[in-house]
């Protein structure tokens, strides 16, 4: 009977600890107890010398996860026999954030050698830029193992751009198995960072072929983008905050801008103008404890995309290069 028990016991708490598949809470607790506190010593490091950071961290871990699954493809340098993710229409002098993954890899190498994947790294990561950022917080199951290989074709077909309608986006979106949804919500994670003037130029010169302004943009955000934004080509890469109010804070004003006509990307400011999903950014404008409770959830959603675990892929001593 005492056995019995205990048999019980142990099945409960295994199923428990079995998040997604393979991954779990505690797969590291005793061949790295030091992790989660390495990951979140290095992002708050790197968010002092450089606040932007926290933001290109999370858009690294999506960029990731959208390719091939959350895998660290994205990671893989390009090498002269090697075409990696880095050099995709939406990666190439985008995304960033390589070095700190790499000084993360260094410093968890160091008190567990070979043990801990770089894609787990990447997942840790994302999550602490947020909470560091002054959003929510979410438990990441871990035990995701890096890929052999990465999927440049992929990364350019995937990826979402801003260019694109909502069902265009909406079916990236779904091809991962996130939903409507999960498309409001996670482009909640543009209340960070910056964005060059060529992803939204169109709205403030020639908007849809007309010649016109974007009638969805308030003027007053548009006079203010123009001056950053002048209509030549050198203009191109100047940076703009994707949330004006509140640039590096994790907060629900993105919502508000939209509902004030104050998105930046056209991607953006179609989640209110589009009647399917108006609703949801208004209730997330109005209520930031639910949007934190729902951008938790859809960040444990897109964590879990395609994850490799057991025997397969590998734990790269280098997040740059495969093993061998
Ligand atoms: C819904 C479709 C999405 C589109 C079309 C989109 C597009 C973009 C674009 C064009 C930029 C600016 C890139 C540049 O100028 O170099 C950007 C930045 C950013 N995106 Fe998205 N994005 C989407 C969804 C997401 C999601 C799901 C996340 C994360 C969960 C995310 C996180 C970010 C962050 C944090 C930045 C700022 C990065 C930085 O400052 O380094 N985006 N996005
Ligand atoms: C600090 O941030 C800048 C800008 O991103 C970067 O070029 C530099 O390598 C960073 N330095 C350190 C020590 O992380
Ligand atoms: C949206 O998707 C349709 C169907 O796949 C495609 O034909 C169209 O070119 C896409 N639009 C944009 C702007 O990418």
């Amino acid at each position: 009977m005492h056995q019995i028990n205990s048999v019980v016991v142990l099945l409960v708490s295994c199923s428990f600890l079995l998040a997604n598949g393979q991954l779990n809470y505690y797969y590291y607790y005793s061949s790295c107890p030091n992790l989660p506190m390495i990951v979140q010593y290095g992002v708050w490091a790197a968010m002092k010398n450089d606040t932007r950071i926290a933001a290109s961290l999370l858009r690294l871990h999506f960029h990731d996860c959208f390719v091939n699954g959350c895998d660290a493809s994205i990671l893989l340098d390009d090498t002269k026999t090697f075409k990696g993710e880095q050099n995709a229409g939406p990666n190439s002098n985008s995304v960033r954030g390589f070095e700190v993954i790499d000084n993360i890899k260094a410093d968890v190498e160091r008190a567990c050698p070979l043990t801990v994947s770089c894609v787990d790294i990447l997942t840790l990561a994302a999550r602490e830029a947020v909470v560091l950022s002054g959003g929510p917080s979410w438990l990441v199951a871990l035990g995701r193992r890096d890929g052999l290989t990465a999927n440049l074709k992929a990364a350019n077909t995937n990826l979402p751009t801003p260019f694109e309608p909502l069902a265009n986006i909406t079916a990236k979106f779904a091809a991962v198995g996130l939903d409507l949804k999960d498309v409001v919500v996670l482009s909640g994670a543009h209340t960070i960072g910056l964005a060059q003037c060529f992803t939204f130029k169109h709205r403030l010169y020639n908007f849809k072929g007309t010649g016109q302004p974007d009638p969805n943009l308030d003027s007053s955000l548009a006079s203010n983008l123009k001056a950053s934004c002048p209509n030549v080509d050198k203009s191109n890469t100047n940076l703009n905050s994707l949330d004006v109010v509140t640039t590096y804070k994790f907060d629900n004003a993105y919502y508000k801008n939209l509902v004030n006509n104050a998105g930046l990307l056209e991607s953006d400011q179609t989640l209110m103008s589009d009647p399917q999903t108006a609703s949801m950014v208004k209730s997330y404008s109005m209520d930031p404890y639910l949007f934190n409770m729902d951008f938790a959830a859809s960040m444990v959603k897109l964590g879990n995309i395609g994850v490799i675990t057991g025997q397969d892929g590998e734990i790269r001593k280098k997040c740059g290069k495969v093993n061998r």
